[in-house]
């Protein structure tokens, strides 16, 4: 971390920045995804109370989120060494998808909830969005996980060791 430009992103190198904010985001998004699918589990006198819960993590975790899916798309795409263009583009059309999906859930959580009291078609218009697109970024993430398992275990290349500290060689020029 002697290298403050190890803070941001290269060509070939994510910094510190990218992997804070993917680990903090991945905590962030499996505790709301939990909470949220648990919501319905309560009991009459407890679902109110749990969903309070979700609103205000969702709230505190937003800002950062967002912040987080505005960084990729200003920062780029660090290029895996040996990885083909195709195969470099197929990742990142996964990873914005993913981002996509995210930003449907950010917006349509809080207006689900804003509208909960006094516009409730409006309010279950933006649930109907909010609860499919929380099982599509459940089933992208499981993808995602696994994608990333095939790299650790049949290719003997820095894809998984790249999200958990920024590259020694990492090229000067921000990628
Ligand atoms: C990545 C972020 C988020 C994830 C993964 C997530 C996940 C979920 C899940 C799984 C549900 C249950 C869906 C269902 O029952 O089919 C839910 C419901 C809900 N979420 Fe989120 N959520 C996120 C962000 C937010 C935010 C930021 C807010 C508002 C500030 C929010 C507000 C709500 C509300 C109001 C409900 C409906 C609760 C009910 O059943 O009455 N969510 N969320
Ligand atoms: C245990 C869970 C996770 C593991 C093991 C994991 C693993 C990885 C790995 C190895 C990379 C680097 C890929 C590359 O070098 O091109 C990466 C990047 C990425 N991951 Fe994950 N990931 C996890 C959770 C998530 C979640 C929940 C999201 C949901 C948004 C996500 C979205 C992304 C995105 C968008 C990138 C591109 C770089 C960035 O913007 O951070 N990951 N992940």
């Amino acid at each position: 971390m002697s290298n403050p430009r190890s803070l941001v992103d290269t060509q070939n190198s994510f910094g510190w920045f990218s992997i804070g904010l993917h680990w903090f985001a991945t905590l962030a998004i499996i505790l709301l995804w939990f909470v949220g699918q648990s919501i319905s589990w309560q009991s009459v006198e407890q679902i109110d109370a749990r969903r309070t819960l979700h609103i205000t993590i969702g709230l505190i975790a937003w800002l950062p989120l967002i912040a987080r899916i505005i960084w990729r798309y200003k920062s780029g795409h660090p290029h895996v060494s040996g990885q083909t263009l195709l195969e470099h583009r197929l990742a990142k059309a996964a990873h914005h998808l993913m981002l996509l999906v995210l930003l449907v859930m950010l917006i349509s959580g809080p207006l689900t909830a804003w509208a909960m009291p006094d516009h409730s078609s409006l309010s279950e218009f933006a649930f109907i969005f909010h609860s499919n697109a929380a099982k599509a970024l459940a089933m992208l993430v499981v993808l995602h996980i696994l994608a990333a398992l095939k790299h650790l275990m049949f290719h003997e290349d820095e894809t998984v060791a790249r999200i958990f500290v920024p590259r020694k060689d990492a090229t000067q020029d921000e990628g």
